[in-house]
């Protein structure tokens, strides 16, 4: 605090936004994943440019997180297609740019993906990845499952 009594101007905190469009500001997120090998972000370009999945069903939602102008993570709630019944959802594309992990910002996201499905479905599936994804999900609270579609889900806040 300087001594007149106002406080300095602190560097921006991340924030979390739906995204309603792939646009520019997700160029270094697509070519950071595919320079890497990452074949569920080409997906979700492919799948968001033909219409197949823009996560725009009911309950659904696409989340971006920024840090200021900067779009530095993406991650996605889905209807889980693979279940059936319509109160299972899905956490999908979740992708952080290498240079802004391990600061907490997945778990922001995943977390609010969280809070998106609750009153809307029951439990929350995913595959993860890799072995750090299950690491990083179990530590969020998800339970391993033995399921041809999903290795991890998490209940949430039921239906009302
Ligand atoms: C997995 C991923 C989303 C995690 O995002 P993140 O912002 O780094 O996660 P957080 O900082 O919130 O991590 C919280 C905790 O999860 C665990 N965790 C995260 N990444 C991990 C890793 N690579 N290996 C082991 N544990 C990990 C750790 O306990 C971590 O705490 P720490 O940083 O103090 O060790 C991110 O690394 C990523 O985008 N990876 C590439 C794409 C991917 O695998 N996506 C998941 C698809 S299923």
């Amino acid at each position: 605090m300087s001594c007149d009594g106002r406080t300095a101007a602190a560097p921006a905190g991340p924030t979390v936004a739906a995204l309603a469009a792939l646009g520019p500001a997700v160029g270094p997120i697509r070519d950071e994943a595919r320079s890497q090998g990452v074949d569920f972000v080409r997906r979700l370009f492919e799948e968001w440019a033909s219409g197949a999945n823009r996560f725009d069903r009911p309950g659904e939602i696409f989340l971006g997180v920024w840090r200021g102008d900067r779009l530095v993570g993406v991650g996605g709630l889905n209807r889980d297609p693979y279940a059936a019944g319509g109160d299972i959802g899905r956490v999908r594309h979740v992708y952080l740019l290498g240079a802004h992990r391990h600061l907490g910002l997945g778990t922001l996201l995943v977390t609010r993906l969280l809070r998106e499905a609750e009153g809307h479905f029951r439990i929350v599936r995913l595959r993860a990845a890799s072995p750090e994804a299950a690491a990083f999900y179990r530590r969020l609270g998800f339970a391993e499952c033995a399921d041809p579609a999903a290795t991890h889900l998490i209940r949430v806040r039921p239906i009302p």
